[in-house]
């Protein structure tokens, strides 16, 4: 097969995988999971706190927060998760940014839910992680500040 042809069949193959996962979660899902926000660790000096956590089903997600005078002033995320995870994950920074650490715990899985459009049925645990982990974080913050 030459080589143009190949080009094309790759990218109809991705046009098709991407419009099936559209259709099981939605387009910002999708956008999101593909170019996830603030994915990394920063550099050790940009990180007040980090916390790793394991779901139920095996999935871990870390966050890594830098935090001044009670707001988060960066926050990144990574994780060995599904897309909703990296979603999820996503979804969480950009909420979280430049936020109080009392509005962060305040944050419910509903919320990365309803921010994402509505995870499927079976991937709603992956916003429960998310906000798990960022939950156990702060706490980890607080007791190690008081
Ligand atoms: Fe378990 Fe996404 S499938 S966190």
């Amino acid at each position: 097969m030459p080589l143009d042809d190949l080009d094309k069949w790759v990218a109809e193959i991705q046009k098709e995988i991407d419009e099936e996962e559209i259709k099981r979660y939605n387009k910002y899902i999708v956008e999101l999971f593909q170019n996830p926000k603030n994915w990394g660790k920063p550099k050790d000096n940009e990180i007040s706190v980090w916390y790793a956590y394991e779901g139920f089903c095996g999935d871990t997600m870390q966050f890594f927060l830098k935090i001044n005078k009670e707001i988060i002033e960066k926050i990144n995320f990574i994780t060995d998760g599904c897309g909703a995870t990296v979603a999820a994950g996503s979804q969480i920074t950009i909420i979280l940014e430049g936020q109080t650490l009392e509005f962060a715990e305040k944050l419910q899985p509903i919320d990365i839910d309803n921010a994402l459009g509505g995870l499927p049925e079976d991937h709603k645990h992956c916003a429960e992680l998310a906000v798990t982990t960022i939950k156990r974080a702060i706490e980890k913050y607080k007791f190690q500040n008081s």
